[in-house]
């Protein structure tokens, strides 16, 4: 039988929690696919910077290169916690990751599964992409500033567009459209305020639509966006965008189809030239943490894009299934299960 070599990074605050109701699920899904798993976990986060000083070391970096792919639960402290610099965590662990091992697709799907309340009042039907560039734009530390503290300050934050990195992006979307029964790409931007960034963006996306002539495609800013998210989120299919503007859509996403915790992501080296990394689009969620009240099924949807990536399509899709009915019988008011209850229940469907 095949084997699976899986790093897991727990991370912080319900991180863990949700991790080992994703690895769970991962063991009876390979079991079943005649797969066998080997998980190696790495303890990394804020609560190990805090212990050790470590971040990334580079022996781990290594070390995670030689794994098949990684399940990341998520990082970061409270907002409130000073002990530890803003962004140290998020921009040199998890950024450092998505770079170094070039997650060029950062992969969003939103999807309303049949019984899941959405807070909008006719949601319709909502089942979109978000492939959202993961290496590039206003993430990549390029700023600075001069005359920190004087009322002449002056922060800049240089968003990095490449014809490289802007190109497989594009492409990576315009392909998975094409596998999709609606086949359309919506490019988002800001074309008319970001003009150097936009045209790069909008050349590319009409270059490479040259290459899919069954794939419709158009444009949106992102203001706009964000309304047509709200009023006719029925509308999207697959949206391609810069690292920020997917950012923030992609919690709109997750809030429009049922919230955060059911939110899952890829960050997808489609090169395969290094390991890609699986994670719920949540947080660490310190305000719940500890107690057994996060949802699970961010991590386990996060996983089954790990199967999938991993070519264990059918495997992926009976974990997907085996959510789908655990969400549709859910009823919050009357049941409220711990994080440990709906990773049993999601792995007893599966059995
Ligand atoms: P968050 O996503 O952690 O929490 C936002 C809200 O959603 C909170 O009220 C939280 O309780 C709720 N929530 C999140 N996940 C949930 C789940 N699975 N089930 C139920 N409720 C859930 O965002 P935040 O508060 O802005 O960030 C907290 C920390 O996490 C910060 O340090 C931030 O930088 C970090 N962060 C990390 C990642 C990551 O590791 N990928 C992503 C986002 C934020
Ligand atoms: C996410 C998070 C990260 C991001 C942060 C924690 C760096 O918000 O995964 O969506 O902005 O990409
Ligand atoms: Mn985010």
């Amino acid at each position: 039988s095949e084997f699976l070599n899986i790093a897991v990074i727990p991370g912080d605050g319900i991180g863990p929690e949700v991790t080992a109701e994703a690895v769970k699920v991962l063991k009876k899904a390979t079991e079943a696919a005649d797969v066998r798993l080997v998980l190696t976990d790495y303890t990394l986060g804020a609560e190990h910077w805090l212990k050790t000083g470590e971040t990334l070391p580079e022996e781990t970096l290594s070390a995670l290169r030689n794994h098949d792919a990684i399940l990341f639960g998520a990082v970061g402290a409270a907002p409130g916690d000073t002990r530890i610099p803003s962004g140290l965590i998020e921009r040199e662990l998890l950024l450092k990751l998505r770079f170094s091992l070039d997650h060029f697709v950062n992969l969003r799907p939103a999807k309303l599964y049949p019984g899941v309340p959405s807070p909008l009042a006719e949601p319709g039907e909502i089942d979109f992409i978000v492939v959202r560039e993961g290496t590039e734009g206003p993430y990549v530390g390029n700023g600075g500033a001069l005359r920190v503290g004087t009322p002449h300050e002056i922060a800049t934050e240089v968003s990095v567009n490449t014809a490289h990195g802007v190109e497989r992006v594009v492409r990576d979307a315009f392909r998975r459209a094409s596998e999709r029964p609606r086949k359309h790409v919506t490019l988002v931007h800001k074309h008319n305020v970001l003009v150097y960034a936009g045209h790069l963006w909008r050349r590319t996306v009409e270059a490479v639509a040259q290459e899919f002539p069954n794939v419709t495609h158009d444009y949106l800013h992102v203001d706009a966006a964000t309304i047509f998210m709200t009023t006719s989120p029925s509308r999207f299919d697959v949206i391609v965008t810069d690292n920020l503007f997917g950012d923030i859509l992609t919690d709109q996403a997750g809030a429009i189809t049922g919230g955060i915790g059911l939110a899952a992501s890829g960050n997808i080296n489609m090169d395969r030239t290094a390991p890609s990394m699986f994670e719920p689009v949540h947080g660490s969620a310190p305000d719940i943490a500890g107690q057994q009240k996060a949802d699970p099924t961010a991590a386990i949807l996060s996983a089954a894009l790990m199967l999938d990536h991993l070519g264990l399509s059918e495997a992926a899709r009976r974990v997907e299934e085996a959510v789908e009915s655990d969400i549709a019988s859910r009823d919050e008011m009357t049941d409220p299960r711990t994080t440990a209850e709906i990773g049993d229940a999601i792995v007893a469907s599966l059995a």
